[in-house]
């Protein structure tokens, strides 16, 4: 399946097939040098996957996790392109989930002004979410992708195989994601989740093809989140908010997971029930122990007030979405609704 980005100046295709990892020479210029920036975490046979089609590839392997998007390794990776003598006609890959795809795809926008960037997602998250859209991003002073640019990747290939190796875990944090959508977005792809959400029963081929259509839709709208995009933070208000008071205690949940949390408080009773019922089938909790103050502390802190209110994403119909503004005392009473 194909899906097309069509961006005014920076159009691009996303290719889903099984096994396309093998194909990729068929897919993306790989007759010249080739950065290709994957993580310890992921299994090394893909990448070899990938450098044995390049003709001249070079591999920057991060250490796995959120810790490793930082400007030591943008800069790591400058020093690398550098070295290895890279030019403004090579180009940079990423083989990764999230981590890696806003790490080159930074290193990528900035080297000579702007390489040649492709996305080759192996997470469920990167391949639903964040591998499209051209979002690029390290974190920085503890903020959370604070340094980062726009820049569109030249094609995004998916291969739903290489999601065999990824553990239970990560797999249903990426669903929440593509649950989101199909919230706000999809009210029949919804109700394929509604029947079953495990992954393994799952037509995930299906699944990830909606859920990045719908992504493509809103960034085609909206490249730069000047206001339709917002509506993909949808349970992100009070889930970062969550995130980051359990970041680095051994308590810590997934982004998807909290996602999941901050979606159930975001809509109607009835809708909450339907939300629940699916992220208890990808055994992800609906109440959780946390700090109470410190979460707040971050929603109130991370976004921007209009007045007394924030602007949050609302759902009280599946498959539409209303903004609302709410008030931290609202937000507090429906944080308090997730504390277990
Ligand atoms: N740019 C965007 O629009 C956007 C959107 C959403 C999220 N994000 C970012 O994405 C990141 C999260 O991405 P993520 O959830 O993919 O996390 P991740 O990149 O940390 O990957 C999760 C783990 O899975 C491992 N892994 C990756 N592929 C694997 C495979 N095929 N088999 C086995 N293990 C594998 C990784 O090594 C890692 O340990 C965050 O930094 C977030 O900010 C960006
Ligand atoms: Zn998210």
């Amino acid at each position: 399946m194909i899906v097309k980005v069509n961006l005014p100046i920076n159009a691009y295709e996303i290719k889903i097939e099984r096994g396309i990892l093998k194909k990729a020479k068929e897919e993306l210029k790989l007759n010249r040098k080739v950065m290709i920036v994957t993580d310890d975490g992921v299994p090394p046979a893909y990448a070899q996957t990938l450098a044995a089609q390049c003709k001249d590839a070079t591999l920057f392997v991060l250490k796995q996790g959120e810790e490793s998007k930082n400007l030591d390794n943008f800069a790591a990776v400058e020093k690398a392109l550098l070295e290895n003598n890279f030019s403004r006609k090579d180009c940079v890959v990423a083989l990764g989930g999230g981590v890696v795809g806003d790490l080159a795809g930074f290193a990528a926008s900035c080297f000579m002004r702007g390489v040649d960037f492709y996305n080759i997602p192996t997470t469920v998250l990167s391949q639903v979410d964040s591998s499209v859209g051209g979002k690029t991003a390290v974190d920085f002073n503890g903020v959370k992708n604070i340094v980062g640019t726009f820049y569109q990747p030249k094609k995004v290939l998916i291969d739903p195989d290489v999601l065999d190796t990824l553990s239970d875990r990560q797999k249903s944090n990426g669903l929440v994601e593509a649950i989101k959508m199909a919230a706000t977005f999809d009210a029949e792809l919804f109700e394929v989740f509604e029947k079953t959400a495990k992954f393994e029963d799952l037509d995930i081929e299906y699944v990830i093809g909606k859920a990045i259509s719908i992504k493509a839709d809103v960034v085609e709208k909206d490249e730069k989140e000047a206001g339709l995009r917002k509506v993909l933070n949808f349970g992100h208000t009070l889930g970062h908010g969550i995130e980051a008071s359990l970041q680095n205690t051994d308590k810590a949940l997934l982004h998807g997971e909290c996602v999941g949390l901050g979606m159930t408080v975001m809509c109607d009773e009835k809708i909450k029930e339907r939300i629940e019922k699916i992220l208890k089938m990808l055994n992800i909790p609906v109440t959780y122990s946390f700090d109470f103050d410190e979460a707040m502390n971050a929603v109130l802190h991370d976004k921007k007030l209009n007045g007394n209110t924030i602007s949050t994403v609302y759902v009280s119909q599946i498959g539409t979405f209303e903004l609302r503004d709410m008030t931290p005392e609202e937000l507090s009473e429906r944080m308090q609704l997730l504390l277990a």
